[in-house]
């Protein structure tokens, strides 16, 4: 549904931006999601009097995240988009999945409304907390239809779902937005834009993911390629019932020989394997022959979304095409 409201619903699901500590000069031994979403958006006197709903989905430290959340946030999200009087969605989240988050729901959803991420480095209660900014910015974009579609906002700058990398472990300028560049920035609550998002369609499968109980959904597990590789991390994977693996290769997507005999081995098995790059741009371009498949420009992690969505639709992907409409994400 296209915007028609000027309501903004903010979905709290935890992190540093929900964060607490002891003192106020410690942004390293905090812990996570301890103040509810009320409390984080009370923190923020601009957005006082603001047509806002605060929602609390989930409170958890992002390195967790799970299915379970995914699910809960999926239809949480769908079903606050469908009212006519919300004109987006902020979503408060922890800077350590934000990435895996933003795509899973861009190939879930497909919002047509504003959907914005948001996320902190350092605790609510430090001396020069980013949560409050953050959050200001992240309401100003969900309330203008321009900015339609998922997207995370940061330190005044706009990323889209396909292109934010977390590429710094601490510092208050984490993230990266890979080869594409920014959507746009945030400066004094002005939008910039320098970009749109390609638009795209749900995958196939996406009404399905969020319906099904999500114990069932495909166990997809992630391998990395290194010096020493053992091919005996997929094989103990395949016993443990995975049913796709991404391989996370040196480069442009190689593989170490012990791990592409063992993925042989796992294909034997009826297990789907693609494999992508660790390199955090760039992703997989070009498919030798005898190569294993790959999403191309998919980090791994987004590569595992598109894979258990892959094999929700019934196929695996380099055997069985399934219907992914944008052929920027079929496996090649
Ligand atoms: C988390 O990801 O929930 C904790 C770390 C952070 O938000 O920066």
């Amino acid at each position: 549904m296209a915007s028609t409201g000027s309501k903004v619903v903010i979905l709290g699901t935890g992190g540093t931006i929900a964060g607490t500590a002891a003192s106020a000069t410690d942004s390293i031994g905090y812990r996570a999601a301890s103040l509810g979403v009320e409390a984080v958006v009370a923190a923020v006197p601009a957005l006082q009097g603001q047509a806002l709903e605060c929602l609390q989905v989930a409170q958890t430290d992002s390195k967790d995240m799970d299915a379970a959340v995914w699910q809960a946030l999926g239809r949480a999200l769908a079903q606050q988009l469908a009212r006519a009087e919300v004109a987006g969605v902020v979503i408060t989240h922890g800077t350590d999945t934000l990435e895996e988050t933003a795509y899973f729901l861009h190939r879930v959803l497909a919002p047509r409304k504003p959907v914005v991420l948001t996320a902190a480095m350092r605790p609510a209660t430090a001396l020069m907390a980013d949560g409050p900014q953050n959050l200001l910015d992240a309401v100003t974009l969900a309330r203008d239809a321009a900015w339609c579609g998922v997207q995370a906002v940061l330190g005044g700058r706009v990323y889209g779902p396909l292109d934010l990398r977390k590429r710094h472990g601490w510092q208050l300028d984490a993230f990266g937005s890979g080869d594409a560049g920014l959507l746009g920035l945030v400066q004094d609550g002005v939008p910039r834009r320098f970009r749109d998002l390609r638009a795209a369609p749900p995958h196939a499968a996406a009404a399905r993911l969020l319906s099904q109980d999500e114990r069932d959904w495909p166990v997809v597990d992630i391998v990395s390629s290194h010096a020493g590789a053992r091919g005996a991390v997929i094989d103990a994977l395949v016993a443990a019932g995975a049913m796709g693996l991404v391989i996370a290769g040196t480069g442009n997507g190689s593989l170490h020989q012990a791990l592409a005999q063992a993925a042989e081995r796992a294909r034997a098995a009826g297990v789907a394997v693609v494999r992508a790059s660790r390199c955090l741009d760039g992703g997989v371009v070009g498919a030798p022959a005898g190569a294993l498949p790959s999403y191309g420009a998919l980090t791994p992690w987004q590569a595992r979304i598109e894979l258990m969505l892959d094999l929700m639709s019934g196929g695996v992907p380099d055997v069985v095409p399934g219907a992914v409409p944008d052929p920027g994400l079929r496996p090649r």
